[in-house]
């Protein structure tokens, strides 16, 4: 025990508590806000519960790994922060926007200027009758107010940037996969919107060419400081970010933090840490394994200690 916390008292605990509940409200600091969003699909009279009050934040340029089970609710989460969706309940902002209330109008604009959206399928990324240069300007002219020669420049700083710079005139058919999703990103990137969210954009690539996009969009984070959401289900992807948060039965359960630490020869070394995620009203997930060594079921007791809460077992149940 460290001299800081020898000396706590319940009293400062809760003093603590109270402090924080006049704090700042879930989520201030953060650029996307997903508070206890709720997906709800209807098909065939059957009710599919996507998404069942998923937390999540993510912070100004952050680089962040989103990985889960097939079914867990990635891309239902991704498509309702890309605008295309909107849930049922709950809540969601990014960049200050709320995405349950915009309207149509509104809806566009976000579309438009504030996300950019990488999909699997890299034939529906790009259009294919245009050239990557004329893909990349395509949404700058949509919003207008670009001047023709800055247009031009910002087509090849982004062709350079991803590498790409060789496809510049090239139609879609003509350049590889790797290339195409890497000129997905550019035209993603093209008016530097504060969120790029990618679904699975390595999925159609074999791992070498997979390898190569990712680093195009650590790119994009690191040169341009666009916060980034990519879903993976490439272990090497979740393996290389600092962030890889785990989405299970439409909540997010579990992350990975990862940071570089050098010892004292100063060698470095990436040293990772799982987290269990505690949602908005105090629940978390025991790992199956924990609980079932120690033969947990049911119920638990909790006690509040100076530093940390134990968890043991009911001992005056059976
Ligand atoms: N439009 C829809 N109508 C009905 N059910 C849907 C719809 N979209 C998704 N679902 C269901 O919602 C759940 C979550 O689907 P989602 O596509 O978000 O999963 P995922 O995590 O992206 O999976 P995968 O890794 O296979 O892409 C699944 O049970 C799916 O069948
Ligand atoms: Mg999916």
């Amino acid at each position: 025990m460290s001299d800081s916390t020898r000396g706590t008292t319940l009293a400062d605990l809760e003093r603590r508590v109270a402090e924080r509940r006049a704090g700042p409200a879930y989520g201030d600091d953060a650029l996307i806000v997903c508070d206890r969003l709720v997906r709800i699909f209807t098909a065939d009279g059957v009710e599919v519960q996507a998404l069942q009050g998923l937390d999540l934040l993510v912070r100004e340029g952050e680089l962040t790994a989103l990985v889960g089970a097939s079914g867990s609710g990635k891309s239902t989460l991704m498509n309702i922060l890309a605008g295309l969706d909107v849930p049922t309940a709950g809540a969601a902002r990014v960049a200050g926007r709320d995405l349950l209330t915009m309207d149509a109008g509104a809806r566009l604009r976000y579309r438009r200027d504030v996300v950019g959206f990488v999909r699997q399928q890299t034939a529906r990324n790009l259009l294919p009758y245009l050239t990557a240069a004329q893909n990349v300007a395509l949404p700058m002219q949509l919003r207008g107010g670009t001047k023709r020669a800055r247009k031009a420049e910002r087509v090849r700083e982004l062709l350079a940037m991803l590498d790409v710079a060789e496809c510049r005139d090239r139609l879609p058919h003509r350049m590889s996969g790797g290339q195409q999703q890497r000129v997905a990103i550019a035209v993603a990137l093209a008016n530097a919107p504060s969120v790029l969210l990618a679904d699975e954009p390595t999925g159609e690539l074999d791992s070498a060419t997979g390898e190569q996009v990712f680093a195009a969009f650590r790119r994009a984070n690191e040169e341009l400081g666009t916060t980034i959401v990519i879903v993976t289900h490439d272990r090497a992807v979740a393996g290389e970010v600092r962030r890889a948060v785990a989405v299970r039965d439409g909540r997010t359960s579990s992350e990975v933090l990862r940071r570089t630490e050098v010892d004292a020869e100063g060698r470095e070394s990436m040293v990772a840490r799982e987290y269990a995620t505690l949602d908005r009203a105090g629940r978390l997930q025991l790992p199956a394994e924990y609980t079932e060594a120690l033969g947990m079921e049911h119920r638990v007791l909790l006690e509040l200690e100076p530093d940390h809460i134990a968890v043991r077992p009911d001992d005056d149940g059976s």
